[in-house]
C-alpha cells in the first residue's frame, strides 16, 4: 500500500519536471521565431529586447524598448535613454542621455546616474540591467566610469584632476565649474566644492585633461549588460560567469554545488539550534 503510494508520488513529480521541460523548451523556441525588428539605425532587435509594436510574445517585456522619431529608446525606471548600439555577443547595450548632443559641448545629462542607481551588489536581484558590481560575475569587462561635474567658489589650480569646462559649463556666474574623469576619490574633494552631476562613460581611454575629451566621452554613451538573465538562460541551475577572452558564458556547477551544501548546512544549524 504505502509503497504504490510512493510510486504514485514518484510519477507525478516525473510528470511535473517533463512538463516543465516541455514548456521550458516551448516558450524558449518560441521566442526564436520573432523575426528580429528594427528602428533607426538599431536593426536587429531581438530577444531579450523588444519593440512596443512586436506581437505579444516576441521578447521579453521587461527588455521593451522604444521606437520614438526613428530613434531606439530604452527605459531605466522609465527615465529615457536613447540606444546608441545593442551587442548580442558580449550582452551589453550602450546608451546615452537624450540631452547629450556630441558637437554641443554646454549639453548636459539630464539626469544624475552612477553605479549605484543599479542594484548588482546582489546576485540574485531581478533588475533587469547590471552595471558591473558584482565581483564573482567577473565583470571587469564591463568598462562604467564617473565623470563628477562640480562647481567651487575658488579656482583649483593645485589638483591636476579637476578640469575646467570654461566657457562650455557654468553653474552660476561666481562659481568656477570643473569636471573630473574617474572616480573622485574623497581626498579629492576640495573645500568649497560642490557635486552638480555624475555621469557615466563607457569610453575606454580618452584625455582625462581635456574637457573637450570628457565631453566626447559622454556623448558616446555608456554600457549596462543583461548578464543575469543570459545567465539564467544559458545556466538555470548554477553559477554563471562571462569569458571576455572567448567571449562565452561559462556554467560553474562547483559553485552551484557548493550553494546548495551552502543551504543545507545553514538548514541543518537552524535544526540543531531550535532543538
Ligand atoms: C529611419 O532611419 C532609417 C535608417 O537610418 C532610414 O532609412 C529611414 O529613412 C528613417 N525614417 C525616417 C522617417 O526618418
Ligand atoms: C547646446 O546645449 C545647450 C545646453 O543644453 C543649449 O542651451 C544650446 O541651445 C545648445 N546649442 C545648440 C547649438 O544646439
Ligand atoms: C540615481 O540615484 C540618485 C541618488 O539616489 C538619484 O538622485 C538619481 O535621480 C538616480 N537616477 C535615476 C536615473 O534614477
Ligand atoms: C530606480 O529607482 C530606484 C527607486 O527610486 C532608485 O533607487 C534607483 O537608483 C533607480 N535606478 C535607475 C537605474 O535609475
Ligand atoms: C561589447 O562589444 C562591443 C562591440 O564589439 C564593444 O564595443 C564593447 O566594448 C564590448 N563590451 C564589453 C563589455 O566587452
Ligand atoms: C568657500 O567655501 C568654503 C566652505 O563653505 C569656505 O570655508 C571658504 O572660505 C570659501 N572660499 C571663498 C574664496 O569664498
Ligand atoms: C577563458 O577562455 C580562454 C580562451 O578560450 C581560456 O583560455 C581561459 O582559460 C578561459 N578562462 C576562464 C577563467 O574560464
Amino acid at each position: 500500500m504505502r509503497n504504490s503510494l510512493d510510486m504514485m508520488r514518484r510519477e507525478r513529480t516525473l510528470l511535473v519536471v517533463l512538463l516543465l521541460i516541455l514548456f521550458h523548451h516551448i516558450s524558449a523556441t518560441k521566442q526564436h521565431l520573432c523575426p528580429p525588428s528594427s528602428c533607426g539605425y538599431i536593426t536587429h532587435i531581438t530577444y531579450p529586447f523588444r519593440l512596443q509594436a512586436d506581437p505579444e510574445n516576441c521578447g521579453d517585456e521587461r527588455y521593451e524598448l522604444g521606437c520614438e522619431n526613428n530613434v531606439t529608446v530604452l527605459y531605466l525606471n522609465s527615465t529615457q535613454y536613447h540606444v546608441q548600439a545593442i551587442n548580442y555577443h558580449n550582452y551589453t547595450v550602450r546608451v546615452v542621455d537624450p540631452a547629450l548632443q556630441h558637437h554641443n559641448c554646454s549639453s548636459l545629462p539630464l539626469r544624475s546616474l552612477s553605479r549605484s542607481n543599479f542594484s548588482d551588489t546582489y546576485t540574485y536581484s531581478t533588475d533587469p540591467y547590471q552595471a558591473g558590481l558584482d565581483p564573482d560575475c567577473n565583470w571587469e569587462y564591463l568598462s562604467f566610469e564617473h565623470i563628477v561635474f562640480l562647481n567651487c567658489n575658488h579656482s583649483v589650480r593645485e589638483n591636476g584632476k579637476y578640469v575646467e569646462s570654461g566657457e562650455c559649463v557654468k553653474w552660476d556666474s561666481k562659481g568656477y565649474a570643473y569636471a573630473v574623469g574617474g572616480d573622485l576619490k574623497a581626498e579629492d574633494l576640495e573645500v568649497g566644492c560642490y557635486m552638480k552631476l555624475v555621469a557615466p562613460t563607457s569610453f575606454r581611454t580618452f584625455n582625462k585633461h581635456s574637457y573637450a575629451a570628457i565631453h566626447r566621452a559622454l556623448a558616446y554613451g555608456f554600457e549596462i549588460s543583461w548578464i543575469n538573465l543570459a545567465c539564467q538562460n544559458h545556466c538555470p541551475h548554477e553559477f554563471c560567469y562571462f569569458n571576455s577572452s572567448s567571449q562565452t558564458l561559462v556554467c560553474d556547477p562547483f559553485a552551484f554545488y557548493g550553494g546548495i551544501l551552502e543551504a543545507i548546512l545553514v538548514w541543518l544549524t537552524g535544526k540543531i539550534l531550535s532543538s
